[in-house]
């Protein structure tokens, strides 16, 4: 594994569909698998500090908060619809069997 990356999570506990919160060296962070496809961002909303994990996976990689409906794209972390007016970190992810790795903020 490239350096940098740390194991976070199991693939298969993260089901096409599924959310999940983990921690990264101090930082909550949003796994979610889309299509197969694993992306990582903040956890925390930037409106109001909501638990994106508890949010709901719209059309293709945007992520819906669950408290005001604020709208993310999971590839980059950037605001698509308001309240949220600042853009979320998103992370690099690898994965390896089923070994989910997140690395360094894009
Ligand atoms: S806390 Fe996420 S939209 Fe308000």
């Amino acid at each position: 594994m490239d350096e940098g990356f740390e194991r976070v999570a199991a693939l298969s506990d993260l089901l096409d569909g599924d959310l999940m919160a983990v921690d990264v060296q101090g930082e909550s962070i949003l796994l979610a698998n889309v299509d197969g496809q694993v992306y990582a961002i903040s956890e925390t909303c930037s409106h109001e500090g909501a638990p994106l994990s508890e949010g709901y996976l719209l059309d293709g990689t945007c992520l819906e908060c669950p408290w005001h409906a604020g709208h993310f794209d999971l590839t980059d972390g950037s605001v698509l619809e308001a309240p949220p007016i600042v853009d979320l970190t998103a992370y690099a992810v690898q994965v390896d069997g089923d070994d989910i790795y997140v690395g360094p903020a894009l």
